[in-house]
């Protein structure tokens, strides 16, 4: 199966709006063009209009751990599947969650048919997770987001660990910046990575994402 990747549109200024939808649409059309599996992760105001909008998954950036109800500016997993998100990345390191939450969120995404990813800043927290059974755990050396050396060149050994401790399918992500950090990624196991100011902030993303997926 092709690797997965993953674009975290975070609350970057170049992500908001319009820009965002455009975005959006990049990575949709390189998709489309090399058959590869991208997801979208856009800021949460735009989680509806985009999902109607592009044919590649959309994921939310955060979910919380809440049924329907007496809950004022949280985003319920029931919400999310209603318009037509896919999956939601949880305990994300600039959001973090504490373990209960965790626990109810995964116990949520399964009775609303999400796709989940939780994120570990270390294989202290994916121990934790593990048997937890989310679809992904997503392992990102919190040092290393929005940096320029990627996961893949500076922790090659803890991915090989992390894709060694369970049999839940791991992504990676943090610095994730071109073609080799993807195979390298692969290379060691993971199933595919995450990636944002690379591509995000680029002065030119559908060009970086090109690179990043073929290598060219
Ligand atoms: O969720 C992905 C993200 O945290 C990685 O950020 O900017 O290092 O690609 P970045």
């Amino acid at each position: 199966m092709k690797p997965l990747v993953i674009v975290n549109f975070k609350t970057y200024k170049q992500s908001i709006g319009s820009q965002g939808l455009k975005l959006a649409k990049i990575c949709e059309q390189v998709a489309k063009k090399f058959g590869a599996r991208v997801v979208i992760c856009p800021q949460t105001a735009d989680l509806a209009l985009f999902a109607k909008k592009v044919r590649i998954p959309v994921y939310a950036q955060h979910s919380d751990a809440i049924e329907p109800g007496r809950n004022t500016g949280f985003l319920s997993p029931a919400e999310a599947k209603a318009e037509r998100v896919k999956g939601t990345l949880i305990n994300h390191s600039e959001h973090p969650l504490s373990l209960r939450e965790i626990k109810k969120l995964l116990k949520l995404c399964r009775k609303y048919k999400l796709i989940s990813i939780v994120c570990v800043p270390n294989l202290g927290v994916l121990k934790k997770v593990r048997d937890l059974r989310p679809n992904y755990i997503a392992y990102e050396p919190p040092a290393l987001i929005g940096g320029k050396i990627s996961v893949s060149e500076a922790k090659p050994d803890v991915i090989k660990k992390a894709v060694e401790m369970t049999k839940v399918n791991i992504l990676v992500g943090a610095g994730v910046n071109s073609h080799k950090d993807l195979k390298t990624a692969v290379r060691l196991g993971a199933k595919g990575v995450l990636v944002a100011s690379g591509i995000v902030k680029a002065r030119n993303p559908k060009k970086e994402l090109i690179e990043l997926i073929s290598g060219n």
